[in-house]
This record gives C-alpha cells, structure tokens and sequence, in this order.
C-alpha cells in the first residue's frame, strides 16, 4: 500500500451525544491531551442552548465560529486524529447524520443522571445502520447517577448494542472514589480537577489485596470485589473484531469536567479504534489502499454573513492522496476542477494544506459546484453510497410572494436543499412545492436566504405531515395506483423518487397493513 503509514496513523471519528451531556467538555480534555490547544476553555462551544437564543442569525454567527472546529486535527503518540464536531441543535440533527458518514468510528457521552436520552437514540440508530464502532463514554460520575448495573442494561436495551465495561465505578456523587480498570487491573482514585499529568493509577493486580481496602475503604472495597466478579463472569476479555464490527461497545466511566477516565478512554481509542476503511460506491468498493484519489462531500457550510458570502465544501478523503491545484474529476458535473486553497482544520487555525491522505477532511472553497454526496476521482465514475436522509420532521408548502422571480425562487429552493439544508418534494399530479425540515430554525434561515441571495420573496403555509417514507414496490402497478389515490398524500422528492406524506402514525400503519405491497422506507440514499 503506497501511504500505508499514513493511512495507518489516522483515526478519524465525532463525539455525538445528547445536548449537556458534555460533548463539548470532553472535545476539550481530548484537545488537551493532544496539546492542540493549552488551556481549558479554548475551545468554543458550537452548542447553541436552547434558552438562549431563538434568533438564527445569531446561530449562525456562532456556527461561524464553529466552522474552524468543524474539524480538529491533532496529534497523539504519533496517531493523527480527526475529530468531527457535530452540532449540538436538534434542529442540525440532519448535518449531524451527514457527519457520521465521514467517520470510522464515535465516542457516544453519555450522562451517568439522564441516561439515554432523545438524541442519543436516534444518533445510535444512524450507527447501528452503518455498524459504525462505537466507543460509550459514561459521563459526570461526580454526580449522583442511576445505579451503574440499571444504567448499562437501560443501554443496551434502548440503543440495542452489547456493552464491554473497561473500568468500573466505585460509587458515583459525593462518594465518587474512582473507577477501576478492568483491562491493565490497576485503581484510578478519583480527585476533581485531574491535570492531565497527575492522574496516578496504582496498580491493583489482586483485587482481594488488601491495598484496595486501604485505598477505598472496606465496605467499597467488598462491593468493587462483588461488582467486578459479576462483570468478569458476564463479559470477559474485550473481542476488540465485535468492536469493530459494531457489535460491542467498550464503555468508560469519568467525569469530562474533571478530566477524570479521559486519558483512559483515549489510550484505548488508539490502541483499538479502526484506521480509515475502505468505502462502498455505486460501481465497486474503493480500497483505502488504492493509489488513485477518491472522496466525497458530506457537508456544505454556507455562511450567512454577507460579508464572507462563502460556501465550504467538507470532504472526507477515502482512497490515494489529494494534493492542491491537481485537477480532479466531478462525477456528477462530469467536469475537471482543482483547488487552489484547500484547508485542513488543525484546532487552532485553518491551513492551506498540500496534500492528504484517507480519513482526512478538507475544506474546499466551493461556488455553488457542490452538493451532498458529490463524488471527487481521478477520472473514474462511481458514487460513494451509504449517505442517509431522513424523514423531515415539519412540512411546509413552499408559496412564491413575486411570481416576477420565480425562476429565482426556484434556483435558490434547488441550491438551497442541494447543500441540505431542507429537503424538497414536489406534490404528485400538481406543482406544489414542499420544504422539509427537522426544526423551525431552517425556515427562518430559507426565507432569509432566499430574499438576501436570490432576491426573492417567499413564504410558507403549514402543511399537516409529520413523517415522509420513500416508497418502492415490486408491483409498479400498484405503486402507481396507491400514489394516484393518495394524491393529496403523494409527492416526489428531488431525485424523483415516490414519498408518501402521512399525517399521523395511525395513518402511516393503517396505510402500511393495507399496501402489503409496498414498502415504505423510512430513509432514503442520496447517491442511489
Ligand atoms: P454538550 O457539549 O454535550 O452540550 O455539553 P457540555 O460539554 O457543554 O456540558 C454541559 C454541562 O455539563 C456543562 O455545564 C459542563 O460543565 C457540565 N459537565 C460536563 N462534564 C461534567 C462532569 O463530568 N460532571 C459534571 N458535574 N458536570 C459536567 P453548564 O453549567 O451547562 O455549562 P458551563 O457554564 O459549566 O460551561
């Protein structure tokens, strides 16, 4: 393999979590560690609180800073590591999606008081679709959590994944103590405000010695022996191929704000997390290895700022090397195009880079060539797939308000949802068009845009869906015949592909038991 070293180096993964579950804080401590930046509180949250603002054009201006930490490069023990951030809003649920497929593997935080949560269920099942690895980060052990054992199984039921505890809790709240590590045996004792460097393990290679119960007290120490004895019998040594294979998830348990059973965590996260793989197209899968460059677009960031009227292009690179001002292929423009300033995000600042290797991400200057899933080759033509849409959340028939700029209208509402910012169907048999999106917030930023960008004026009328499915059928027949009859429910997404719009989940079961036929889809895949 031509850049097997460097291809061998890189660990490319996110951090996805429930919001406040502390994402954010752990970002940093990993920072931290990798010496990317020096102090806490360098890095700026991307997360916009919920109580905070409603108004988008302050988002935006703290998404601004976000795109420097969109990717954060640093190094560790020779390991390059890619972090992706992924925004904290509900309403960017859908950027957060698209970012899962630009990584190897994630670190899902979870909060040791609110257990899973909303989000985190449904970030999981984007995991689960693409049996991405996963690593479970337990967080704030320094406050009064759920029982370890009920919280572990709450876990596995509802994310549907086996657990692999690596450490193990001694109390949690006040009577936080430690964790013990089940993997190297040794005692981590627990102290607010870890520096990076003092945190002393002590080895423990019996738990019966009696060390722990002078280290811990004897009632801890009895009950660490009964819950390790447990642990052990139900889970034995970690099979790190499962991990890889998205089957098992070895979990941490810490406490981010005080740097506790991070380095632990990431010890393990390099020793095991995967290097960059190999990629699924629409014509062959693409080896990591292959000399030839390959790579997709799985985000566009468009600023808002009519000052800095730019769109960034984000791109994982998956096979050979990338390299500046080299041309390259755009299969779906069929056209060659280079770049002159392509940047690679190192924590601190945006660079020009010369080259990379697969598992990095790019940015790339973009005039409106780009949209999500664009494919980038050295002259050959494939897509990559396995990129997801999901079903929108809020529908809301799209009304022109200047039938003079209708063409304007149009090209906005085509390039807008290109950059996924919305989706867009077109209801069936008529032209009525229908923006999708996950949150409120993305009208706003539409309309907004559509008046600053593209000079026209619009505005939307509440439609009463909760859900699309994308439809298929063995039978064409009956596919069209449900679609005809369904006329007012039936629409077609921008690929043209049939999209049943249920109003309610009665609607949407009464539908699937009564068209044995046709299957409804809860996603859909942009390059198929
Ligand atoms: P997010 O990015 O996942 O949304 O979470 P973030 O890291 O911002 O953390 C959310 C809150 O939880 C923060 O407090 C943070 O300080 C706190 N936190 C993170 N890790 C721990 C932990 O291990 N223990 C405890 N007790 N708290 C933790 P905040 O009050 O919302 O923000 P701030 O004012 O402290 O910044």
């Amino acid at each position: 393999m031509k850049y097997e070293k460097e291809i061998n180096r890189r660990r490319t993964f996110a951090i996805i979590s429930h919001p406040d579950a502390g994402k954010t804080t752990l970002t940093e401590k990993l920072l931290l560690f990798g010496g990317a930046i020096q102090t806490a509180g360098a890095v700026k949250s991307n997360k916009i609180k919920k109580h905070a603002t409603s108004d988008f054009m302050e988002i935006e201006r703290q998404r601004g800073i976000s795109v420097a930490t969109s990717v954060m490069t640093f190094e560790y023990k020779d390991n390059l590591i890619n972090l992706l951030d992924t925004p904290g809003h509900k309403d960017f649920a859908e950027d957060t999606y698209r970012t899962l497929t630009a990584v190897d593997s994630v670190i899902l935080v979870i909060d040791s008081v609110n257990g899973v949560e909303e989000q985190t269920r449904r970030l999981m099942e984007v995991c689960t679709m693409r049996d991405t690895p996963v690593i479970v980060f337990i967080n704030k052990m320094d406050r009064d959590g759920k029982n370890r054992f009920d919280l572990l199984e709450e876990i596995e039921k509802e994310l549907k994944i086996s657990l692999h505890p690596m450490t193990w809790p001694i109390n949690s709240g006040k009577d936080f103590k430690g964790v013990y590590n089940l993997d190297n045996k040794s005692l981590l004792l627990f102290t607010a405000n870890t520096k990076a460097d003092d945190e002393d393990a002590i080895s423990i290679d019996d738990l019966n010695a009696t060390l722990l119960d002078e280290k811990v007290g004897e009632r801890d120490a009895a009950q660490l022996r009964e819950d390790i004895e447990l642990v052990e019998a139900v889970h034995g040594d970690l099979n790190t191929e499962e991990y890889l294979a998205g089957k098992v998830a070895p979990v941490f348990f810490g406490s981010a704000v005080n740097n506790f059973g991070v380095r632990e965590m990431l010890e393990t996260f390099i020793r095991i997390a995967p290097v960059p793989r190999g990629r699924e197209t629409s014509v062959r899968k693409v080896n990591v290895g292959e000399d030839k460059f390959s790579g997709f677009v799985f985000k566009i960031h468009a600023n808002l700022d009519p000052k800095h009227r730019d769109r960034i292009a984000f791109m994982r690179v998956c096979s050979g090397k990338f390299e500046r001002n080299k041309y390259y292929h755009h299969v779906r423009l069929d056209k060659d195009i280079r770049f002159s300033n392509p940047y690679s995000f190192l924590a601190r600042s945006k660079d020009v880079i010369e080259d990379a290797f697969p598992g990095d991400v790019i940015g790339l200057f973009d005039t409106g060539n780009f949209k999500i899933g664009d494919t980038l080759t050295e002259g050959e033509n494939f897509y990559f797939t396995g990129i997801p849409t999901f079903s929108p959340e809020i529908f809301k028939e799209l009304v022109n308000k200047d039938p003079m700029k209708t063409k304007q209208l149009e090209k906005g509402v085509q390039q807008l949802t290109d950059e996924g910012v919305a989706q867009l169907f077109t209801q069936f048999g008529g032209n009525k068009k229908i923006i999708g999106c996950v949150g409120e917030l993305q009208f706003e930023v539409i309309q907004y845009r559509l008046l600053q960008e593209y000079g026209a004026a619009c505005e939307f009328r509440t439609l009463p869906f909760y859900k699309a499915c994308w439809l298929t059928s063995n039978d064409q027949k009956k596919l069209d015949d449900f679609l005809r009859f369904k006329q007012q429910n039936s629409a077609e997404d921008k690929d043209g592909k049939p999209v049943y719009l249920a109003q309610s989940e009665w609607f949407l079961n009464t539908e699937i038991s009564n068209n044995p036929d046709i299957v409804f889809h809860f996603t859909s895949e942009v390059n198929k």
